[in-house]
């Protein structure tokens, strides 16, 4: 049996290390590939993958999670809820559509800072495309009472805060925001390597606010370097993919594998000689 990655570009991906080694763990007999179509592809691929391959399912990440929905049989709440399919599950030929992005997204969060479970009263996101409405969706269901959208284009935030039920607020009043804010997670793509972090007043959080940015390369953004600087409770962002992963195996394969110290290995392994390289 095979699962597969469909994005475009898909060679950076951890996703076929990380299912290999829980492949391996649990003695299930399935590959793992990466297929990049372009989107001009797309219907070509997807009539190929039907007819050719052995699927069990598929991740779909960028530029495909809205533009995958249409080749579908079903979607899930979830997914339509969030608006983007990550997962996609194949049962007798036919392609069921989930997204596992907001599970990824609460369950690394709460996992890493276990004090938000009872007080979560007011999240800040900063972003408003596809990552911030997954994080949107998964803080509404863990109970977050308020939720303050930022965006560096404020109508996009007012788009979002209205279709998902969240307030909108323009940068400049990130001060007043993060005052009361007991999160603060970055889902934009600033402070990803090559890409200039964003210039946020800090120093407004309370002492107790737990910060949260969903890039992960590198590890510690200069976001979550300055918030450790700053003395607060920080979360990065691989543990997001790590547990997106988890549900999508366990969609797939019926069994919940383990984000564990030896997935941690094989997914270091990876990185290391990667990041020598973009150092060399
Ligand atoms: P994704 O689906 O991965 O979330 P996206 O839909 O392109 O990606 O959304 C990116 C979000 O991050 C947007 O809210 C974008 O802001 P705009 O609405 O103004 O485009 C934000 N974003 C991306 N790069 C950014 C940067 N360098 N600085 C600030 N915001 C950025």
């Amino acid at each position: 049996m095979l699962t597969a990655l469909i994005g475009h570009p898909v060679s950076h991906s951890l996703s076929p290390t990380i299912h290999a080694h829980w492949l391996e763990v649990h003695g299930i007999e399935a590959s793992y590939r990466l297929l990049d179509v372009a989107p001009s592809e797309m219907k070509e691929a997807i009539e190929n993958m039907r007819k050719k391959m052995p699927l069990r399912g598929m991740n779909v990440t960028v530029p495909h999670k809205e533009r995958i929905i249409p080749y579908l049989e079903s979607v899930d709440d979830t997914a339509r809820a969030i608006g983007a399919v990550n997962t996609v599950v194949v049962e007798d030929g036919k392609w069921h559509g989930t997204n596992t992005d907001a599970y990824g997204f609460i369950t690394h969060l709460l996992t890493h800072a276990p004090k938000l479970k009872a007080n979560l009263n007011h999240a800040v996101v900063l972003g408003a495309g596809g990552a911030a409405r997954a994080a949107v969706y998964a803080l509404k269901q863990a109970g977050a009472a308020r939720i303050t959208i930022l965006n560096r284009t404020y109508a996009n935030a007012q788009q979002l805060g209205t279709e998902m039920g969240a307030e909108a607020a323009p940068m400049a009043q990130a001060e007043a925001m993060f005052a009361t804010a007991d999160l603060l997670a970055n889902t934009t793509s600033a402070g990803m390597k090559g890409i200039a972090p964003l210039e946020l007043p800090l120093q407004a959080l309370p002492t107790h606010a737990v910060v949260y940015d969903i890039v992960y390369a590198p590890r510690e953004t200069e976001l979550l370097k300055q918030a450790a600087a700053r003395g607060l409770h920080t979360v990065d962002g691989l543990g997001m993919l790590l547990f997106q992963a988890q549900k999508a195996f366990e969609a797939w394969w019926g069994v919940l594998p383990a984000v564990d110290a030896g997935l941690m290995q094989a997914v270091e392994d990876e990185l290391r000689p990667r990041e020598k390289a973009s150092h060399a």
